[in-house]
């Protein structure tokens, strides 16, 4: 199995979007867990995406692109918080949709917009935005460097970028391998080790200058959704039909065992 293409990446958000709202909510990404029992996934969430949101240090007025924006409650929180305008995009034209309505009932329809677009070949002049974040979609890319090299290139001098993304983590001192998952191990999921990642910022000619690496408190993310997709299960099967709902389990419980796969908050600013 090799990485699927743009368009089926997008085309599988659309056709599963109501289970995703079942599973994940309106934020698309992993949690970061407090430890607190009676946390829910949507706290989680939103606590990951204000984690990374702290890191950008967005000021009033300050131009935003989120590449892979989801639903649109990222950059809604971050608009809303931080009084900033922008753009997201998405290679599924559903969330669009949803991510357009949700910025008018959220009153931001005049400073904040959605589009389909593929962050491969980003439809943005050089030097355009002030801010550019991806949370937790790099992954899904065909070819990460190339996003952000993109990232590098509309972003004006002195701006910055913030990513949340998997890696491979090295735990108390093996190397990193996250073989054990069939995701990574069949090509379809590519993590890399922090020191190329930071290497691949540099080439891209970013400076680096934040690096959180977030696994403990993200890792429940796994099992928490393993359990909500199991209680799902009559709505899941109906979906995906119950061979691909046991697959989809078995994946969220390797990832869930395998402390090799790590999630990262990386900052970096384009110099002035
Ligand atoms: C795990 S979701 C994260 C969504 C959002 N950032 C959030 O945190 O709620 C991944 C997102 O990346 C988007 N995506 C994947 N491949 C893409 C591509 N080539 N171009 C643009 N968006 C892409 C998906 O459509 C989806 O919106």
């Amino acid at each position: 199995m090799t990485k699927p293409t743009p368009f089926k990446v997008g085309e599988a958000y659309d056709s599963f979007a109501d289970l995703l709202d079942q599973l994940w909510g309106a934020n698309l990404h992993h949690g970061f867990w407090s430890g607190d029992p009676d946390e829910s996934f949507d706290d989680a969430t939103t606590r990951l995406t204000d984690k990374l949101t702290a890191l950008l240090a967005a000021k009033p007025g300050d131009r935003l692109l989120d590449i892979g924006c989801g639903n649109g409650e990222p950059a809604i929180r971050l608009a809303t918080a931080h009084g900033i305008s922008g753009v997201g995009i998405s290679i599924a034209p559903g969330q669009i949709d949803r991510a357009n309505e949700r910025a008018a009932a959220a009153g931001l329809a005049d400073r904040l917009s959605f589009q389909v677009a593929d962050a491969m070949d980003m439809p943005f002049p050089d030097e355009s935005f002030d801010l550019v974040w991806a949370l937790e979609s790099l992954h899904h890319m065909p070819d990460r460097w190339h996003v952000v090299r993109e990232a590098a290139r509309v972003l004006r001098p002195g701006g910055r970028l913030a990513l949340g993304d998997f890696f491979l983590r090295s735990v108390d001192g093996r190397p990193a391998d996250a073989s054990s998952c069939e995701l990574v191990s069949m090509g379809a999921l590519k993590l890399v080790e922090l020191d190329e990642y930071q290497d691949q910022l540099r080439a891209a000619g970013l400076e680096p200058d934040g690096v959180e690496d977030v696994s403990d408190g993200t890792r429940p993310s796994w099992g928490k959704a393993a359990e909500r997709f199991e209680a799902a299960r009559e709505a899941a099967e109906h979906h995906i039909g119950p061979e691909q709902f046991q697959t989809t389990l078995r994946r969220f419980r390797q990832f869930s065992d395998e402390p090799s796969v790590g999630y990262v908050l990386l900052t970096a600013r384009k110099p002035a």
